[in-house]
């Protein structure tokens, strides 16, 4: 039977009774999406899903939008990416998105939701840390919402606090990727796509500079609104068993890999699968 229970105290929820590796019915994935929307975070214990199988069971959320680094996208499946800390990768790929970011916020149109599958789960780390953007949101006081309704923000692709807060940096773009990367705008309330409610978006990682601001003051801002929203009450951190299907509305969340060394034999292995999506569901549509 298809149910949801809490995930954490705050946000996020565990959706029982549904097998993703199969072709879902439109009432399972009503389900999954106003869950998806109103909880922000997703778990699903107990999958077994290819790569094929991921790539058709992340459809549901949107359109699948193959990563600008497209040395970690899997051959033949555009749009699935393989996440790991195999000793066949360098640290900055590895660690590439330990840093406080949101999908795909340096695209004019950026990510709407992020799945992972856990292939391989470390004894010991790899989980994510996600930031719930909608109560970092509504917890401003009344005139800070008012300041920061009107504002639009620059994004462009890296972490902008890459060496501050521990952060490391983003993972290198190749060169010829580069071109492809130009700035683009968000406002800074950002209403949520499907259910409009507003959201503190994207105030780490790609946000540079503010509409109209001097860029050293756009950027004190965005850091005070940055700190405001990791506080503990908004952070949750998903830790991962082998089998476990995640996904986090990123128009709502921000979210940072826990840092991960590399792994010296298959117990600190951390092996995923993702698709991210950009638009709306099609079933939303
Ligand atoms: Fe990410």
């Amino acid at each position: 039977m298809l149910a949801k229970k809490p995930l954490w105290d705050t946000f996020g929820a565990e959706i029982e009774g549904v097998d993703l590796s199969g072709e879902l019915p439109p009432d399972t994935v009503r389900f999954i999406l106003a869950t998806l929307h109103e909880h922000q975070v997703l778990r699903f214990r107990n999958q077994s899903l290819s790569p094929e199988q991921f790539d058709r069971y992340g459809r549901i959320y949107g359109e699948p939008t193959p990563h600008v680094l497209d040395h970690f996208r899997l051959p033949g499946l555009p749009a699935v990416m393989k996440l790991t800390n195999a000793s066949d990768r360098p640290d900055a790929i590895i660690n590439g998105a330990a840093y406080w970011h949101t999908d795909q916020s340096y695209d004019a149109e950026p990510s709407s939701a992020t799945t992972l599958h856990a292939i391989k789960v470390p004894k010991a780390g790899g989980g994510t840390r996600l930031a719930n953007m909608f109560a970092a949101y509504d917890d401003l006081p009344e005139s800070m919402k008012r300041k920061v309704d009107g504002l639009t923000v620059l994004h462009s692709y890296g972490n902008r606090d890459q060496g501050l807060d521990g952060e490391p940096e983003a993972s290198p773009p190749r060169e010829e990727q580069w071109s492809k990367l130009v700035p683009v705008k968000h406002p800074l309330a950002r209403p949520h796509p499907i259910t409009g409610r507003k959201a503190l978006y994207a105030v780490a990682g790609t946000s540079r500079g503010i509409e109209g601001w001097p860029e050293d003051e756009a950027v004190d801002f965005l850091r005070e609104l940055k700190a405001h929203a990791l506080q503990p009450q908004y952070v949750r951190t998903l830790f991962y068993e082998v089998g476990d299907v995640a996904v986090w509305d990123t128009s709502s969340t921000m979210h940072a890999a826990e840092p991960l060394e590399e792994a010296a034999g298959e117990e600190d292995t951390r092996l995923m699968i993702r698709v991210s999506v950009r638009g709306k569901p099609p079933l939303l549509q």
